[in-house]
């Protein structure tokens, strides 16, 4: 297990980013050659371990874009982003007329570069999209954004040894090998009904799929590769996970996005299936 002061901060801010727990999935995850996530995010797990091979898939295209522009760029692609972190970016009117340049243009190295900046200047750290695919977080008011270059950095030498792609969950754990082991961190399910959970991506992420995630994850063990799954720990993930050969459950300590300085603790779950 890798030791706390090693860890390796995600560029990123992300929704749901595991960067917290990461002792937990250590504590869980087999060994293997090639570790697989079919729900990438921000790679806190990717960045914070140490096999051989990885394969990250992503339903969000903007997200494997701009991977895919650092793995083959790096420093250049570094470079271009620090542009967009100068005092004179950092406005309200500079955030939209960016908002709407990421929106229309045609510029995929462009655009790879605004999602840095919009995940930096934008509220929270949000990846939201409307109905259509258009992104609609809202200026984040941050008095001096952090320019993650370091952590560029470190996601650059990491990706030397991955493959991003842009590919459903499903789609992904078809082409799993004897040699994987998948890890997966599917948007969580809701705590109460009235929690929205289709923030991550235009598509949402509901009950069914979950269902779903579960079947192929029984289905891959029987194939002889192991399978880790994390999410809340609620009624719905225990029924749904009840073929897993072991379950961790532990509380998180989480902070409340709308009040900086409130703390709630959530309950987790990490099913494996081996
Ligand atoms: C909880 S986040 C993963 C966080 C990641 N483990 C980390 O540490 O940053 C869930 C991810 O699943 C992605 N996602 C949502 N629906 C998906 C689907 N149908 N197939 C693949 N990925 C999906 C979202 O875009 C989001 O990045």
């Amino acid at each position: 297990m890798k030791k706390k002061d090693n860890t390796v901060r995600p560029f990123l801010k992300w929704a749901g980013n595991k960067f917290r727990i990461l002792e937990h999935i250590h504590s869980m995850l087999p060994q293997g050659e090639r570790l697989v996530e079919p729900f990438a995010g921000s790679g806190a797990v990717f960045l914070n371990t140490d096999f051989d091979n990885y394969l990250l898939a992503d339903s969000n295209a903007d997200l494997i874009a701009l991977y895919q522009f650092l793995q083959q760029q790096g420093e250049a692609f570094i470079e271009r982003c620090a542009k967009l972190f100068t005092p004179r970016c950092n406005n309200e009117a500079y955030f939209y007329r960016r908002r709407d340049e990421f929106n229309s243009t045609r510029d995929t190295e462009r655009k790879a570069s605004l999602f840095v900046y919009m995940n930096r200047h934008g509220y929270n750290g949000l990846c939201r999209y409307n109905a259509k695919g258009i992104f609609n977080v809202p200026f984040g008011r941050y008095k001096k954004p952090y320019f993650p270059e370091r952590e560029m950095r470190a996601f650059y030498e990491k990706a030397k040894h991955a493959t991003f792609v842009h590919m459903d969950f499903a789609s992904l754990m078809a082409t799993v090998k004897t040699g994987d082991v998948v890890y997966c961190d599917p948007p969580y399910v809701p705590l109460s009904s009235s929690s929205n959970f289709t923030t991550y991506s235009a598509g949402g992420f509901d009950l069914p799929q979950q269902q779903q995630l579960a079947e192929l994850a029984e289905q891959t063990r029987q194939c002889g590769i192991p399978v880790l799954i994390s999410n809340h720990n609620t009624t719905f993930t225990r029924k749904a996970y009840r073929a897993a050969s072991n379950i961790k459950r532990f509380a998180v300590q989480r902070f409340i996005s709308c009040n900086g300085n409130q703390r709630t603790q959530a309950n987790e779950l990490l099913a494996l299936y081996t």
